[in-house]
C-alpha cells in the first residue's frame, strides 16, 4: 500500500516510520509512506502556508495554494484513482469496519490540517472523503493519520508477525479481546488463571472465548446487540 501524507510536521510520522509494526512494514515494503510539506510549495519568501480568516475571528486558517500543489505533486506518483482524505472531527468515524475497507485500497492522499481550519474552496476542489477518528479535537490532523496509518497497516496481509494475532484482536469477532499473562506464574499474590497452564489447547480456547463474551457484556453491552457467534465459537460453547 502507498500512503501520501500532507502535513505541515513530517518529522512527527516517524513515530510510526521507525519503530514497531509499522516501522516493520515500511522496511519490508508493505507500506510506502511519504509526507509532503505545503511550505515547500510556498513561492513567497516567509513561506507562507496560513493567512487571517476573512470576517475576522481567531486563529489563522490554511491557503488553498501551498495545500493545492502538495496534494497534485502527491496525486502525481499515485494511480488516478486514489482518494484524498481530510482529517477531520466532522468527518465519518473510523471503525474497525472501516479499517478492513480501507485496508483494501492500493492506496490514499491524507491531508493533516492545522490551525482553525482550511480554505473551504480547497476541500472542495480537492478533497473526496473526510474522516474522523473520534468526537474530540486534536490540535491537528497527524496524529489522527497516524492512527489510521496504524490500524490499516496492521490489516496488511504479512504485517504482523504472527499471522494469528490480528485474527484475535478486540473486534475481530465483534468481541473485546480477552486478558493475557506471561511469567510470572505468580505475583503479589495474583496467580494466572489454571487452565492457561493446562496445555489443553481447546479448553483455552474455550475460556478465552467466554471471556471476551464477559468482558464485552460488561465492558461494551452494545457490541452483544449486534454478535452473531461463528460455527467454531457456538461448538466451543455446547461442549
Ligand atoms: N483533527 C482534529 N481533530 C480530529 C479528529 N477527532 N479526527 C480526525 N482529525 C482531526
Amino acid at each position: 500500500m502507498r500512503i501520501d501524507v500532507i502535513s505541515l510536521f513530517p518529522p512527527m510520522f516517524e513515530a510510526i516510520s521507525a519503530h514497531g509494526i509499522t516501522g516493520r512494514a515500511v522496511k519490508n515494503g508493505l507500506l510506502t509512506l511519504r509526507v509532503w510539506n505545503p511550505r515547500d510549495y510556498t513561492e513567497d519568501k516567509h513561506r507562507s502556508v496560513d493567512d487571517r480568516p476573512y470576517g475576522g475571528g481567531p486563529g489563522m486558517v490554511m491557503m488553498i495554494e501551498p495545500l493545492q500543489r502538495a496534494i497534485r505533486a502527491a496525486r502525481g506518483e499515485q494511480g488516478k484513482a486514489v482518494k484524498v482524505m481530510y482529517l477531520s472531527p466532522q468527518g465519518r468515524q473510523l471503525d474497525h469496519a472501516a479499517v478492513l475497507e480501507l485496508s483494501k485500497r492500493e492506496g490514499m492522499i491524507l491531508l493533516a490540517g492545522r490551525y482553525e481550519g482550511i480554505d473551504e474552496r480547497l476541500l472542495q476542489a480537492e478533497v473526496d472523503e473526510e474522516w474522523s477518528i473520534g468526537d474530540y479535537v486534536l490540535s491537528g490532523g497527524e496524529l489522527a493519520a497516524m492512527v489510521l496509518i496504524d490500524a490499516v497497516t496492521r490489516q496488511l496481509p504479512g504485517a504482523l508477525g504472527d499471522e494469528d494475532s490480528a485474527q484475535q484482536d478486540s473486534f475481530v469477532e465483534g468481541l473485546l479481546d480477552c486478558e493475557h499473562y506471561t511469567r510470572p506464574e505468580e505475583y503479589a499474590g495474583r496467580k494466572v488463571p489454571e487452565v492457561l497452564l493446562s496445555g489443553d489447547h481447546e479448553k483455552i480456547r474455550r475460556w478465552r472465548l467466554k471471556r471476551s463474551l464477559g468482558r464485552t457484556w460488561l465492558r461494551r453491552p452494545d457490541l452483544l446487540e449486534r454478535l452473531t457467534l461463528n460455527q467454531e465459537q457456538k461448538q466451543l460453547l455446547e461442549e
